[in-house]
């Protein structure tokens, strides 16, 4: 068997940063509000001209440098999105047409668990041997799909890629573990209701609003705070690990507070953990990519350290896994990005 190993990613977002005082003129509330709420201060929007595989393309080229790879070693790329450019053809594809990747290509859609999920799957296909590089990418274009006009979403979400390239790891000391749930019983808390087989797009569906993201927040909370803790000790007792082993861990970035009473349980280090929700929001299956790369530009990854990570969203579902870091390149630590001046708000 070879053992599954992260060996580079990458990450995009938007240029264009919409904070809380921007949204404080387009719906009522606060930045107070949702500070204390969710810990998000802002978050990037794509242009118009961009989409969620252009995206995850600059993403997924950033993440085959890192891992000192070409194109040519990729064998299948995996995109987990829940906003595709389009239904069909996946944007899987799109992202390994533009790369010029020979391989395998196809879409995962488990909410903000999709990459996760997408991970999981890699992992299984590099430990059995049957591929040797896989592309696994989290890309969303969520303001898209966004009732700018409803104060109890669009405070939340925000655009943005991050990429990884799984790996067989000549370093690595266990085998990956993934623990993976759903329950479909709480499929209506966070839905987008129309526009599939069961609702398709009408003249009613768009002026009752239909086309826009739907969430029962307080029933997503009280289920994300359950599964992140519950998930995080399965995943451990999975891979035989104990929580002295993590060197980081990185839950999905949908609130600061699900993720506090979730370590609080688990009893994980705070500095073990990695919160960037401030300057993303909860950019859904691209959030624990994009927390990757800046937990590793930020010198807090190293070879062989081991990461657990947890996702959580609609489905209802969520997943929890445990791989190590295998890079063949070490990076010096290096500052975050400057960020980019506001420059406009949605309309
Ligand atoms: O990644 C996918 C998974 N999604 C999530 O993890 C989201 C999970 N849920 C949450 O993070 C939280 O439930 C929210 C952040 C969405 C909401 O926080 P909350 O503490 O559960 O607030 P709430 O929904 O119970 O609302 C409390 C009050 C309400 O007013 P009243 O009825 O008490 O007068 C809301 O109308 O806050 C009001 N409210 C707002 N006020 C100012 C809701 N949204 C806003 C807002 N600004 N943006």
């Amino acid at each position: 068997m070879n053992r599954a190993t992260i060996r580079g990613c990458g990450m995009y977002v938007p240029e264009r940063v919409v904070t809380n005082q921007d949204l404080e003129e387009m719906v009522d509330t606060s930045d107070e509000w949702i500070t204390s709420r969710t810990g998000i201060k802002e978050r990037h929007v794509v242009a118009p001209d961009e989409s969620t595989s252009s995206m995850a393309i600059t993403a997924s080229q950033r993440a085959l440098d890192d891992a000192g790879l070409e194109t040519k070693d990729i064998d299948l790329v995996i995109v987990g999105t829940a906003t595709p450019d389009y239904q069909f053809p996946a944007t899987a594809c799109l992202v390994q047409d533009s790369l010029g990747i020979e391989g395998g290509a196809f879409d995962l859609e488990a909410g903000c668990t999709s990459f996760v999920y997408a991970l999981s799957i890699a992992s299984a296909y590099v430990s059995s041997g049957m591929y040797r590089n896989v592309l696994v990418v989290g890309s969303e274009s969520l303001s898209r799909i966004l009732d700018w006009t409803d104060r109890s979403t669009c405070v939340l979400f925000g655009d943005g890629a991050g990429a990884v390239v799984v790996s067989a790891g000549p370093y690595s000391t266990f085998d990956p573990q993934f623990v993976l749930g759903s329950d479909g019983s709480g499929g209506k808390a966070l839905c987008l209701p129309a526009g599939g087989s069961a609702m398709p797009a009408s003249t009613e569906t768009i002026g009752d609003r239909l086309h826009f993201i739907r969430m029962a927040g307080p029933e997503v909370f009280r289920f994300a705070t359950r599964v992140v803790g519950d998930a995080t000790r399965q995943v451990l007792d999975k891979a035989g690990l104990e929580i002295e082993d993590i060197d980081i861990f990185i839950p999905h970035q949908a609130n600061t507070r699900i993720i506090d009473s979730a370590v609080r349980r688990v009893g994980i280090p705070e500095d073990r953990v990695f919160i960037n929700i401030d300057r993303y929001g909860n950019t859904s299956s691209a959030s624990i990519p994009i927390a990757l790369y800046e937990a590793r530009q930020q010198g807090k990854l190293k070879r062989g350290d081991t990461v657990v990570m947890v996702g959580f969203g609609a489905g209802l579902t969520w997943a929890a896994g445990a791989i190590q870091w295998g890079t063949h390149v070490e990076l010096q630590r290096q500052e975050v990005p400057v960020q980019i001046e506001v420059v406009g708000v949605p309309v």
